[in-house]
Parts: structure tokens; C-alpha cells; sequence
């Protein structure tokens, strides 16, 4: 497979301060690839890196096989969402998007003004096309930093926390149109958030990099599956059942954790094949069963075992 996102061994200091260790990672075409973690934990460095905004102390940062500070071809097939949006306060959408239009080298004047108003469309910002930037609110300039991102079609995508600052529905259309451009268009794209939901609803594979060290990386699923242990939730008959339940299967060696709520005990084991081990020592103890079901664990709770045992 050709990767469209190379790092490989990258180590980056500031002034003798080491802030990534040996980070690799590879993403590949139409990929949506999300970079997770705490605060400080080098997503940021890495992404500034990888646009070649920073040299890297050690190691190998590539797009699309070329160091993009070497390629003036290459930067025009990527765009960049960053913390700091670049967009001018005094002028309109429309002007900030112009100027960037012509920076992208969009030539034609029709050309310009068709692919601005698409843009603007897509973030849901033609109607304040006009208005100046300065009178933005913070989501406002985030739909434009976007809206920028997108106007020369790139084929790469780098959004650092494109949702910051969004409400319910701006987070929304970011999500829908991050997804709709790496499935209609084969846009590839590297995106770092710390909302876990729509990190789980939008990419494709995830790295988790704590303390600048990648800790975990794969699928959500895969993740998910590796690192949290089976919790099952089983329904009885009383409160005074469900007790005595949670007492005898406490002394049970692969059971990690159990905790009582009214009529329900819920269970934490050490691996799969523990649950229907479980569930016949419940039987043949003469324990009512009502219900048992599996409770289906998130990233974030995931995460959250990741970033505090690194
Ligand atoms: N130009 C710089 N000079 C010195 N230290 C820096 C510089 N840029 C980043 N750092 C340090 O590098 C570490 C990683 O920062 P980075 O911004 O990459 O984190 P991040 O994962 O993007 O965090 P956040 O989630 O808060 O955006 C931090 O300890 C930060 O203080
Ligand atoms: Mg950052």
C-alpha cells in the first residue's frame, strides 16, 4: 500500500525538552485518521511537522511520499485546519476566501467566485458572506477556516480540531462533510479532537498518543475490544437477590469488579470466555436470572484507562 501520511521515528525536542518519542504511524488513501490525547501530548507538533512548519528533531514525516516543505506542487494538494486560523478580521468571507483563492492559484475570476460560493455552501456560511470576519463569532470563523481548507480541492486533509468551538449542528456538518469527502472523493485526512463521540463516528483508525508516545492504535472496534475488559449487566428478581448475588460472585477470581443498582448487578471480568462461566455458576447457585445482557463499552472509557495508566 501506498501511504498518503508517513511518520516514521519521529522525534521532536525544543531546547533539549523532548516532546515526541519515536512516533509512527501510517495512514493511507481516503483514510479518515484520528489522532488522540491528553493536552500536550505532541498531536499539534506532529501535524506542524508533517505540513513542514517545523523541523523535526529525528525521524521521518512524509505526505504523499515528499516533505512538504520541499514541495511547492505538493502544498497545493493539502489543506490545513490549524488552532490559529490565518483569516483576516477587517475583510468579509467572501474577501478572506478570495485572497486565499488566489494564493491556491485559482486563476480564472468565474472560477474563483463559483468554488467561494460552494465552499461557503458547504459550511453554511452564504448567507454571511458579506459580513467581516471581525464580527464573527467563534464558530463562525471555525466554518470558514474550513470553508478555506477546502477551496482548492485537496487531496489531503489536515483538520486539528476542526469542531472547536462548534455548536451541535456545526459539528454535525463537519462530521457528515469530513465523511462524505473521504468516502465520495477519496480525500484523505488526519484529524485531532478531543470529543470522543464524533472521533468514533468519524474515523477510520485512531493512534493515541500520550506524553508524545503512541500508547494504542488500530480501529475503534479493534481498541475498544483489546483494551477494555467484558462487563455484563444481570437483572434479578429483588434488591435483596441482586445483593447476595453481588457477595457470592465477588470471591470468583475473574471477576475484577462487580457493583449492585436496585435489581442489577453489574460485572466486571477478566476476558470473554469468563461470561458464560459466569452465568452457569449463577445457575447452578439457584440464582433467578431475569435478564443478562452485555454492556457495550465506549472509546472513551477506553481512553480514559489508556491516558492514566501511561
Ligand atoms: N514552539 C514550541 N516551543 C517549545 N515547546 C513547545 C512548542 N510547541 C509545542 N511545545 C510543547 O510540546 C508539547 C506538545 O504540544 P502540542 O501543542 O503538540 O500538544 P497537543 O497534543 O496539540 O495539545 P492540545 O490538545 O492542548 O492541543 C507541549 O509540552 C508543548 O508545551
Ligand atoms: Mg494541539
Amino acid at each position: 500500500m501506498e501511504w498518503v501520511v508517513e511518520v516514521e521515528g519521529l522525534v521532536k525536542e525544543f531546547n533539549g525538552r523532548r516532546v515526541l518519542h519515536d512516533v509512527t504511524f501510517h495512514v493511507g488513501r481516503s483514510e479518515v485518521f484520528g489522532l488522540l490525547g491528553p493536552n500536550g501530548a505532541g498531536k499539534t507538533t506532529t501535524i506542524r511537522i508533517l505540513l513542514g512548519l517545523l523541523e523535526p528533531t529525528l525521524g521521518k514525516a512524509l505526505v504523499l511520499g515528499e516533505r512538504l516543505s520541499e514541495s511547492r506542487e505538493l502544498r497545493g494538494r493539502v489543506g490545513v485546519v490549524l488552532e490559529s486560523d490565518g483569516l483576516f478580521s477587517q475583510l468579509t468571507a467572501y474577501e478572506n476566501l478570495e485572497f486565499y483563492a488566489r494564493v491556491y492559484g485559482l486563476k480564472s475570476a468565474v472560477e474563483r467566485d463559483k468554488r467561494i460560493r460552494e465552499v461557503l455552501e458547504l459550511v453554511g456560511l452564504y448567507e454571511a458572506r458579506s459580513v467581516r470576519v471581525g464580527y464573527f463569532s467563534r464558530g463562525m470563523r471555525r466554518r470558514l477556516a474550513l470553508a478555506r481548507a477546502l477551496l482548492h480541492s485537496p487531496d489531503v486533509l489536515f483538520l486539528d480540531e476542526p469542531t472547536l468551538g462548534l455548536d451541535v449542528e456545526g459539528q454535525a456538518l463537519v462530521r457528515d462533510l469530513v465523511t462524505r469527502l473521504s468516502r465520495e472523493e477519496g480525500v484523505t485526512v488526519l484529524y485531532t479532537s478531543h470529543n470522543l463521540n464524533e472521533v468514533e463516528k468519524v474515523c477510520s483508525r485512531i493512534a493515541l498518543l500520550v506524553g508524545g508516545r503512541i500508547v494504542a492504535s488500530g480501529t475503534v472496534e479493534s481498541l475498544v475490544s483489546e483494551f477494555s475488559k467484558p462487563l455484563v449487566e444481570v437483572y434479578f428478581t429483588s434488591t435483596g437477590e441482586a445483593l447476595k448475588v453481588a457477595k457470592y460472585i465477588r470471591r470468583l477470581n475473574y471477576v475484577v469488579e462487580c457493583w449492585c443498582d436496585g435489581k442489577s448487578v453489574t460485572i466486571l471480568v477478566e476476558s470473554n470466555s469468563d461470561i458464560p462461566k459466569l452465568i452457569d455458576v449463577l445457575a447452578r447457585s439457584g440464582f433467578k436470572v431475569v435478564e443478562a445482557r452485555r454492556v457495550e463499552r465506549r472509546l472513551e472509557e477506553v481512553y480514559l484507562e489508556l491516558v492514566r495508566k501511561n
